[in-house]
């Protein structure tokens, strides 16, 4: 395993470690609004030094972008971590939520680690080296179409107004011709559930990077495709991306274009 591989692990599990010390004491919180309907609590904040501290111990000198601390700017590898993805659903107890820490180095995205704190799944890519869910290789599903598929979604907290009727047009289009539609409330599970084939495809828009590093090189290396909302591969800058098995990205991408 690559030694970065390695310290993105032990990082997930230690802010798991966290995440799942405090869920019976959720309801003492105190939660504070980043924005409308985006929330943090201390959970994230100290899910997110337990991680930092463990990749600054062993590459001081890689620069590091935390969702709940910004970027820290060092050398040409960056660490892209979201310590609680899915905060949401933590805050209420709904047990759907992540630990996402992906590495690049200038543009491309080399290891993922998507941990989830509760059922313990650890999902991790090296490109180039395939992608694992708990050290066994997985691979998205073969689903050759979006007729009985199972698709996961996110949408936006923010302008929620500005975008409800085209996402639910999209939604409805996807509805009509897929087995069911689910909304994990985690893009970091939703893309991760892609990667292990328990979804056919997803769709989401207006993520941040931490939302979706480590996730899309997970449904890569599990064979599966991804892009924008344009086909083009911008999604880390433009917070929009479509992912799935060959054919089900191909037909997802097609409904989402008919109503841009
Ligand atoms: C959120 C989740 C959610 C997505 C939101 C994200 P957070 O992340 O990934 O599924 O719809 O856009 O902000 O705030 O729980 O880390
Ligand atoms: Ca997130
Ligand atoms: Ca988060």
């Amino acid at each position: 395993m690559h030694p970065l591989l390695n310290i993105a692990i032990s990082a997930a599990r230690k802010a798991g470690k966290v995440i799942t010390r405090y869920i019976e004491e959720r309801d003492t919180l105190k939660v504070l609004e980043k924005g409308v309907n985006d929330l943090v609590t201390m959970v994230d904040q100290n899910a997110e030094h337990e991680i930092i501290d463990i990749i600054r111990k062993a590459y001081p000198e890689h620069s590091i972008l935390g969702e709940e601390t910004g970027f820290h700017e060092g050398d040409e590898t960056t660490w892209i971590i979201d310590p609680l993805d899915g905060t949401m659903n933590y805050i209420h107890g709904f047990p759907s939520f992540a630990v996402s820490i992906g590495v690049k180095y200038k543009d491309q995205l080399e290891h993922a680690v998507v941990y989830d704190p509760l059922s313990q799944d650890l999902y991790t890519a090296s490109r180039g080296s395939g992608a694992q869910l708990n050290d066994r290789r997985i691979r998205v599903s073969k689903r050759i179409g979006l007729e009985g598929s199972l698709i996961g979604s996110s949408f936006p907290y923010h302008e929620r107004s500005k975008h409800i009727d085209k996402q639910f047009k999209v939604f409805k289009d996807v509805y009509t011709v897929c087995a069911d539609v689910r909304r994990t409330g985690s893009a970091a599970l939703n893309l991760a559930y892609v990667a292990s084939g328990r979804l056919d495809g997803c769709w989401e828009s207006g993520l941040k990077e931490w939302d979706m590093a480590a996730g899309v090189l997970l449904v890569k290396e599990a064979g599966g495709y991804v892009s924008d909302f344009q086909g083009g591969n911008h999604y880390l800058t433009n917070g929009n991306i479509v992912a799935g098995t060959r054919k089900v990205h191909g037909e997802l991408l097609k409904i989402i274009q008919e109503h841009q």
